[in-house]
């Protein structure tokens, strides 16, 4: 499948493992719609990525607190808004019970989940809105959702490849067009990058991904935008707890600290929604 993007082909990675995940003995995720997207060819031009294991299980684990996430937030509104920002192959409409979908992405990559999953067929409504993210601002393709409502925006695995600027524009065009919003999000420390993210950044260089040069803590750049953070938490730390970290607890809380904390999961809120 050919996908002109190059950060977009990353999404490929995550379907691999969390194809992987779902056909394992006991799935931390369990995303059984991932699978339709993965083929021999997807392996292995993604081996060097997807065989190292602590990047994998985080990231899987990642999914799977979203997933949480984003059910709580469904219970007490079966109707809200799902805005995934960079969906990739967000499989989520079809997993989850209630939510209204709105799946932003790359054209060719979002023609390939129409072919291999069509929005049709799944149980929640889905609208795939194809965006070509170098040339259309978040502004732009934002504007043209605005709304009042409490929508859920979701923008995961993405943050890394974007510039403090382009984080900035992010933010504030979800301020201005979704007041009454709520943001949930990746971000990873530059620190963490650098110690831990080394061996990965260079199997998606080799795929012509590049990463974002960003500041020491791109948590900032949403609190500085005049967004509230509502909870955060390690990913690698939750992965930990789940005992799929091949490191120990102790170093986590110690030595490795910055592995534990430089990689979490953000929610967000502004407005007067921030203290709703
Ligand atoms: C690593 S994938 C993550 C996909 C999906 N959110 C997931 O977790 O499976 C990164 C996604 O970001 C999208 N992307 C690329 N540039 C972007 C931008 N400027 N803003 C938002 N998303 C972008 C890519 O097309 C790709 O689908």
């Amino acid at each position: 499948m050919d996908i002109s993007q190059p950060v977009a082909r990353t999404a490929f990675y995550c379907c691999v493992i969390r194809a992987d995940d779902a056909a394992g003995a006991d799935p931390i995720c369990g995303d059984s719609f991932a699978a339709r997207f993965v083929d021999d060819q997807v392996r292995r031009d993604l081996a060097p990525a997807t065989r190292l294991r602590n990047p994998a299980v985080s990231n899987v684990t990642r999914h799977r607190m979203v997933d949480d996430l984003v059910r709580e937030a469904l219970v007490s509104d079966p109707h809200r808004r799902v805005i995934l920002i960079g969906a990739g192959f967000d499989t989520r409409a079809y997993r989850l019970s209630g939510g209204r979908y709105v799946e932003i992405d790359d054209a060719s990559l979002l023609a390939f989940k129409e072919q291999q999953l069509p929005a049709a067929g799944a149980p929640n409504p889905v609208d795939r809105i194809p965006v070509v993210f170098g040339s259309e601002s978040a502004d732009r393709y934002l504007g043209r959702l605005a709304g009042d409502d409490r929508a859920l925006v979701i923008v995961e695995g993405v943050s890394m490849y974007l510039s403090d600027d382009a984080l900035r524009q992010l933010a504030a065009a979800l301020m201005r067009h979704l007041p009454n919003g709520t943001l949930i999000c990746d971000l990873m420390s530059a620190a963490f990058s650098r110690r831990f993210g080394g061996a990965l950044r260079k199997a998606f260089t080799s795929l012509g991904a590049t990463f974002g040069n960003q500041s020491a803590q791109p948590s900032e750049i949403f609190v500085r935008a005049g967004m509230t953070p509502v909870t955060h938490r390690s990913i690698p730390g939750y992965a930990g707890q789940l005992g799929r970290l091949s490191i120990p607890r102790w170093l986590l809380n110690t030595l490795l600290r910055e592995l534990r904390d430089g990689y979490q999961l953000w929610v967000f809120r502004w407005g007067s929604a921030a203290h709703a």
